[in-house]
């Protein structure tokens, strides 16, 4: 009701309400490198398109006559309440986006009470991050370094900072051919920025000649060279039980065999992405990919998604064919583009109320009752 408020006398300075108004600012006050390293994906585009597709192509069959006064749009996840379905998806070096970088993503999200997943690859340390946050949910991502050695010591830090579950990127072993981020050399401003998570590691500083602050530049090198690890097979898994007592999440899931094995594997759930369309060019959409996974995990682990949620009406399609919770990437760093942590909140606070308003009008008081009775798929 804020925004229809606002309607009367717009000011010309209020911030933007829709997705691609936020992205054409964050175009206007971004540098080529950063914004296509935000908007980009991978090769020609097609998964991007392809996410956004997918949610075009289910429909809402809104229910009339239910009484949709009172509303609930709360979860619970490993065992812990959570106030809306939605998280903030991690997202690395911030810092090229807005100054205060991961340090005003995550003071947005614990206003919001909405966790906040930390990358691997953020500008600032790991506790740094979770310190801004005081007792607001928080959940680490993982990339798994191809020293043993930085990835337990990330699991070790991670517990001891206050993190409350472990996403684990699987579709990054290396980086994707990104022709936008090839044609903007976007190393420069990694290398500018840094990735201050790794360079305060005691296990990845131990692998330098010269500290990060003395050869920035050989740093990230050895960043670029260890991050991923394309060696890893599903046997592995059993390192990182070993390192972490906490819910571990794997992420970038999209092949309903691929879910059979997570589960026999024992770890906690599942996150359906295909990273924004940054890694496989070409691959399913991550919202087409979902229906299929959720049937092959029979609702042993939750399953979480990502990659094309722009507005509330697609937190609905998502829950309703499965989701238990999806997270919000590009969208949230266009609002820290814009206007920093105030852009984050302003980002997310439009996306529940939308998402509450789709549900009421769909008919339904609660968002975990939502399932694919409340949807139909394009012929
Ligand atoms: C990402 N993503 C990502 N994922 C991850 O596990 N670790 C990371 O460090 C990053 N970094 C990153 C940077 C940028 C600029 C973007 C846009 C994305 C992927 C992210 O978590 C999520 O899967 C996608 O953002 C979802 O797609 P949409 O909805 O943003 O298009």
């Amino acid at each position: 009701f804020k925004v229809y408020q606002n309607m009367p006398s717009p000011d010309p300075n209020r911030l933007p309400v829709v997705y691609e108004e936020w992205e054409e600012r964050a175009r206007e006050v971004l540098e080529e490198g950063p914004f296509y390293y935000v908007a980009g994906g991978a090769g020609g585009e097609s998964t991007m398109q392809a996410n956004l597709q997918a949610f075009q192509r289910w429909k809402i069959v809104p229910r009339m006559l239910r009484n949709v006064e009172e509303r609930d749009i709360s979860i619970e996840l490993f065992g812990q309440g959570y106030s809306s379905p939605l998280l903030l998806a991690p997202i690395g070096v911030q810092s090229i986006i807005h100054p205060e970088g991961e340090i005003a993503a995550a003071r947005a999200c614990a206003a919001m009470k909405i966790p906040y997943i930390a990358s691997s690859a953020s500008t600032k340390p790991m506790e740094e991050i979770a310190e801004s946050m005081g007792d607001a949910p928080k959940w680490f991502q993982l990339y798994w370094n191809k020293d043993p050695e930085v990835t337990a010591s990330f699991l070790t830090r991670a517990e001891e900072a206050g993190y409350s579950a472990i996403v684990v990127t699987l579709d990054t072993a290396m980086m994707a051919w990104r022709e936008q981020d090839l044609k903007n050399v976007y190393l420069p401003f990694l290398i500018g920025e840094g990735v201050g998570n790794y360079f305060t590691d005691p296990a990845f500083c131990s692998n330098l000649e010269e500290s990060p602050e003395e050869d920035p530049a050989a740093a990230i090198m050895h960043w670029t060279q260890t991050f991923g690890n394309p060696s890893l097979t599903w046997e592995d898994l059993a390192f990182l039980r070993k390192h972490t007592s906490l819910p571990i999440l794997l992420k970038g899931i999209l092949h309903p065999d691929d879910a059979k094995l997570a589960v026999e594997h024992g770890v906690d759930g599942i996150i359906v992405s295909n990273h924004g369309g940054r890694q496989v060019d070409g691959a399913i959409g991550a919202l087409e990919a979902l229906p299929q996974v959720c049937e092959a995990v029979e609702g042993k682990i939750p399953v979480l998604m990502d990659s094309g949620i722009r507005r509330g009406s697609d937190v609905v399609k998502a829950l309703a064919l499965g989701a238990k919770a999806v997270l919000v990437g590009r969208p949230c760093m266009y609002g820290l583009a814009v206007a920093g942590e105030e852009g984050v909140r302003e980002v997310l606070q439009n996306m529940l109320a939308d998402t509450d308003l789709t549900l009421a009008l769909a008919g339904e008081r609660a968002i975990r009752e939502l399932n694919q009775s409340n949807l139909k798929k394009d012929e």
